[in-house]
């Protein structure tokens, strides 16, 4: 057995002797999302740090936990707190949460996350549907030996971003009269912002905002046949477009700020994927 799926299964059955809640739709929350997994009444939770062999995340305003709960009628597992490349983990360890939440039961994925635009369009505040990605200067989580019992060795991503679940994502958008962009995502290393030549070589090459994450968790998730959809939040205007030097409190801030209608977006979405 591979390595990866051993230490996946060991943490499945960690999780499994402290829960038996069955999720449909597993939710990974971005900056300024945080606090929504205090908003729902959880049937459990488990913090990553009681979870041998589970990469704990270091990031500020990133909490460590699975939530477990209902939004609506909806069992959902809740991310807490997301694992980044740039903390130094291998890149099968940053989507072993991903996949574990795979082998929970849910089978539905929303990602959400806060982003810098690319896009002249798009003013801090915004959010925006991810219709594709563009995984740049990271790892396919997919490198190494092919955990067989997930997925095949070379799998499609012509669809990553469910078209279904978008149009519910869309409509749901417009049940809040909440102004819903769609773009493409593009995921770097970080830890560092871009530099602005950076940013105008990322929008050439089709992309409309830029994050840390969200690209090579879609792409784990997508390998083992999980529905996957994801929204952004601007939290800034990228780097040379933005008229100020970039810091991690003013995403913070901004993704605190839009966090009501976010939250409210990410709750009528999730009953409709979920229904
Ligand atoms: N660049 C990269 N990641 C980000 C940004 C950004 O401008 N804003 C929030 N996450």
């Amino acid at each position: 057995m591979s390595d990866i799926y051993t230490k996946l299964t060991n943490c499945l059955e960690q999780v499994k002797a402290k829960t038996d809640f069955k999720p449909k739709v597993a939710l990974v929350l971005g900056s300024g999302l945080g606090g929504y997994a205090q908003e729902i009444d959880a049937a459990a939770a488990i913090s990553y740090e009681d979870i041998g062999g589970f990469p704990v995340s270091t990031v500020p305003g990133h909490q460590g936990r699975f939530v477990f709960g209902h939004v609506g009628d909806v069992p959902v597992v809740i991310m807490q707190g997301r694992v980044h490349y740039y903390e130094g983990y291998d890149i099968s360890d940053v989507v072993l949460p991903i996949r574990l939440m795979g082998l929970m039961g849910a089978e539905i994925l929303m990602l959400t996350n806060a982003v810098g635009s690319i896009n002249k369009q798009f003013v801090a505040g915004d959010f925006m549907l991810i219709r594709d990605h563009i995984l740049y200067g990271v790892p396919s989580p997919l490198i190494g030996s092919n955990v067989d019992q997930l997925g095949t060795r070379f799998p499609d991503m012509s669809e990553i971003y469910r078209n279904s679940l978008c149009e519910e994502i869309l409509s749901a958008a417009k049940s809040l009269d909440i102004n819903l962009h769609e773009g493409t995502y593009l995921q770097t290393s970080g830890p560092n912002f871009e530099t602005p030549a950076e940013i105008r070589a990322y929008g050439a090459l089709g992309a409309d905002v830029v994050g840390m994450s969200t690209a090579c968790e879609a792409v784990a998730a997508n390998h083992m046949g999980l529905k996957v959809c994801g929204i952004s939040c601007v939290s800034n205007l990228a780097a040379g477009i933005s008229k100020t030097p970039l810091t991690h409190d003013e995403v913070q801030e901004m993704a605190d700020k839009a966090a009501p209608r976010f939250k409210a977006l990410v709750t009528e979405s999730i009953k409709r994927i979920g229904g």
